[in-house]
C-alpha cells in the first residue's frame, strides 16, 4: 500500500493494473495538490476505484471536469433521451419501473456487454469515463476490465513491430449491421473514424492495443482479415491475467483510460435486480495532452 503525500491512500487490486483511491471526498471541491495524486495514479494504475462516493450529477460532472472537457450526448436510447453530459446505464425506465427487454434502451445498452473502449468511434475518442453508482444489484451487473497496455507489453518484439502503425477502422454501430438492434438508419452512417492500432499514453510513453468492438477493419488489409487479426488481439487483452470484475458496491465510482483499457458490462436478472450507474465522459484531445502535462483545469 502507498500512501502518497497526503491522505489519500491508493492500493493496487490487481498485480498488473486497477488501484483503490480512499481517503477524499470527491463531491467536494478537489484541491490542485490532491488532483495531482489522483492524475498520477489514473496514468499509472489505468483504472481508479473511488468507494464511498454519493455522488449526484452536479458533483459528478464538477468532478469529471477536472480532467478536461466533458462530451455531450446527443438525445439517445442509452441515455434516457437525455441530452447533455450524463449517460444512464439502467434498466429501469423514468418511473423507476423496470424496462422490458425487448425496450430500445435495453437493446441499446445489450453493447455494453461486449468489451469496448468508450466512443472510440468518434474523431477525439474518449480519454476517461466516470461511472459511479446510484443503485447496484446485489447478484451480477459488474463491468469488467481488461488492462490493454499490459497485453501490449507482453507482446514479443517481433510481434510489436509488425503492428506498428497500423490504422483501424472503428464504427459505432456492429460490424454486421443489418444484426444491430437499438440503432437507427442514421447512426449506422455516423461516426466511422481511424484510428493508430497502437496509442501511445503521451504523459508516460506507454503503449497499448487499441482494440474492442468498435474496431473493425484494418486500413489496407482485406476486411476480414482485419477483423480477424482484430478479434485476435482483443482476444489476447482479454485474457485471464488481463482482467479485472469489479462488483459494484454502493457509493462506487469507478474511472477507467480508455486509450488502454477495454471494458464490458456483465449480464444480471434485469426483471428482478435493479442497477442504476451515471457515466460521464471525459474528452480526448487532438493531439493527446501535451506530454507530463496537467489537463486545463
Ligand atoms: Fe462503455
Amino acid at each position: 500500500m502507498d500512501t502518497i503525500e497526503s491522505r489519500i491512500t491508493i492500493k493496487r487490486l490487481h498485480p498488473l493494473f486497477v488501484a483503490e483511491v480512499t481517503g477524499i471526498d470527491l463531491t467536494q471541491p478537489v484541491p490542485h495538490e490532491d488532483f495531482r495524486v489522483i492524475w498520477e495514479a489514473f496514468n499509472e494504475h489505468q483504472i481508479l476505484v473511488f468507494r464511498d462516493q454519493h455522488f449526484d450529477d452536479e458533483t459528478q460532472i464538477a468532478f469529471s471536469r477536472h480532467f478536461g472537457e466533458l462530451e455531450t450526448m446527443i438525445a439517445h436510447p442509452g441515455n434516457d433521451w437525455n441530452p447533455g453530459h450524463i449517460s444512464i446505464m439502467t434498466n429501469l425506465g423514468k418511473d423507476g419501473n423496470f424496462l422490458p427487454l425487448d425496450h430500445p434502451a435495453m437493446l441499446h445498452r445489450e453493447r455494453n456487454e461486449e468489451w469496448h473502449s468508450d466512443s472510440s468511434f468518434k474523431p477525439v475518442a474518449a480519454l476517461a469515463s466516470l461511472l459511479a453508482s446510484r443503485i447496484v444489484p446485489p447478484v451480477g451487473g459488474n463491468t469488467d476490465f481488461a488492462s490493454a497496455r499490459a497485453a501490449y507489453e507482453d507482446l514479443p518484439a517481433e510481434r510489436k513491430a509488425a503492428l506498428e502503425g497500423l490504422t483501424v477502422l472503428h464504427r459505432m454501430t456492429h460490424r454486421d449491421m443489418d444484426a444491430d438492434k437499438g440503432y437507427n438508419e442514421e447512426d449506422k452512417k455516423r461516426h466511422v473514424v481511424t484510428h493508430p492500432l497502437i496509442r501511445v499514453n503521451p504523459v508516460n510513453g506507454r503503449k497499448a492495443l487499441y482494440v474492442g468492438s468498435h474496431a473493425q477493419e484494418i486500413v489496407g488489409m482485406p476486411p476480414e482479415a482485419g477483423a480477424a487479426l482484430l478479434d485476435e488481439l482483443t482476444a489476447f487483452c482479454t485474457q485471464p491475467k488481463y482482467f479485472y470484475s469489479h462488483h459494484w458496491r454502493d457509493g462506487d465510482a469507478v474511472m477507467w483510460d480508455n486509450r488502454c483499457t477495454l471494458h464490458r458490462a456483465t449480464t444480471f436478472d434485469k426483471t428482478k435486480y435493479k442497477r442504476k450507474l451515471h457515466r460521464t465522459t471525459i474528452a480526448g484531445k487532438a493531439p493527446d495532452i501535451a506530454f507530463g502535462a496537467m489537463p486545463e483545469r
